[in-house]
């Protein structure tokens, strides 16, 4: 979407947003509207209709048995961690392996349940986590592992299941980036043991505010996430854990059921732009996002870079200047952004992972540069994103 107007020497030239959060929610309309305005009128504002309806219909788009709404996709993680722990499955102090070049609340869920965070470095052609320098980091006390499947795009891979059955790991699945993606026949969020899923704002299925989900099909875990979410508690005023307020409310699963009807389109528009920007690259310096493992099934039958195992939440490309270029970019009336300009070992949160050298993950965060893209960009805007491209040099 165009917006505002940058003056530039010659002319006016247009504005072009990285993500027009509101241009994509007006796409909704009068629905959205009308779902916020039944909340309000039901006057039950928690643990209502909507959520249940929402759980069982998000359950049946993911594939699982179980879907519990939670606050936020951090939570997501958190209560997955920690119900693990409650069960005794996990213990302070227990490893769970983590791709290095994640978003840091992957990181998060794991320190804050006083569990270790094993960091593993990512393949740079896909930007997930490496499946085979996993095994080397495998230890006595390591209980699980946390795939991320990051910008989108899946990061299941048979040796991740080998590793999984081999060492008897509990296989938890960060699916904030990617509700929708397949690997195979199954949808991310349903190939593990469990799986935590954000509607921040700018994901592909997206709240207006915060909401997350945990997914699974293991009803002990579902139970014990949901009873830890809503204060430890299943029968008002008798709490059998020490648990948290983590609930996704009643307005926000209603703007989400309005959504998900339209989220297997929407992915197949972001498709389209990713694939419009692969093909009419012609600059020769840009490091175009790659997909390595097609998912076995649909390995015959889509282009290598229009897999339905990617689901383009961030088209991310490559380039050794960087900067250069997004100021480029800037110039030409384009927003770009960085995911992400830091990564988790570097933060001053972890301090004491500072001095560590992760060289694909230090590479990754100094080059990577994320062009807009969204169900409600224009054809016009994405022919001009990759001519801005080209006639860089
Ligand atoms: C990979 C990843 N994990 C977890 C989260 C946390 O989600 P939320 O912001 O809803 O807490 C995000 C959100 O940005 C994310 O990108």
């Amino acid at each position: 979407m165009r917006q505002n107007f940058l003056k530039s020497k010659h002319a006016l030239i247009a504005m072009i947003k990285f993500l027009d959060l509101k241009a994509i929610n007006d796409s909704f309309e009068p629905e959205l509207s009308q779902a916020i305005k039944r909340v309000i009128d039901s006057g039950w504002y928690l643990l209502g209709n909507e959520v249940k309806a929402f759980e069982q219909e998000y359950a049946g788009f993911i594939g699982t048995k179980h879907c519990i709404g939670v606050a936020n996709g951090l939570d997501a993680l958190r209560l997955i961690l920690k119900a693990y722990i409650t069960m005794g499955e996990m213990n302070e102090g227990d490893e769970i392996i983590v791709p290095a070049n994640t978003y840091i609340a992957s990181i998060l869920a794991i320190t804050d349940n006083r569990l270790k965070p094993i960091l593993v470095e990512p393949d740079l052609s896909t930007y997930n986590i490496d499946p085979f320098k996993i095994e080397e980091k495998i230890s006595e006390r390591t209980k699980g592992i946390m795939i991320v499947h990051l910008y989108g795009q899946n990061a299941m891979h048979p040796e991740i299941q080998r590793l999984v059955d081999k060492y008897h790991l509990k296989l938890v699945e960060d699916n904030a980036q990617a509700h929708g993606c397949f690997y195979g026949i199954k949808r991310t969020g349903s190939l593990g043991h469990a799986s935590g899923h954000s509607f921040y704002p700018g994901k592909n299925i997206g709240c207006i505010g915060d909401g997350g989900a945990v997914t699974t099909d293991d009803n002990e875990l579902a139970d014990v996430v949901r009873t830890i979410a809503n204060y430890g508690s299943k029968i008002k005023y008798q709490n059998l854990y020490p648990g948290l307020n983590s609930r996704l409310d009643e307005i926000q699963a209603a703007v989400l059921r309005v959504k998900l009807k339209r989220l297997d389109t929407d992915n197949q528009r972001r498709r389209e732009i990713a694939n419009y920007y692969c093909t009419h690259n012609n600059n020769d310096k840009i490091i175009l996002p790659t997909h390595n493992w097609l998912s076995p099934i649909f390995d015959s039958q889509f282009v290598i870079r229009n897999s339905p195992s990617h689901v383009w939440h961030l088209f991310v490309i490559r380039h050794p200047e960087r900067d250069r270029l997004q100021k480029h970019m800037e110039d030409n009336g384009i927003q770009t952004l960085i995911h992400y300009p830091v990564p988790p070992h570097k933060q001053r949160a972890y301090k004491e992972w500072n001095s560590l050298i992760y060289l694909i993950t230090e590479q990754i965060h100094r080059e990577v540069l994320s062009l807009p893209i969204s169900p409600v960009m224009g054809t016009g805007d994405v022919v001009r994103v990759v001519e801005v491209i080209n006639d860089f040099r």
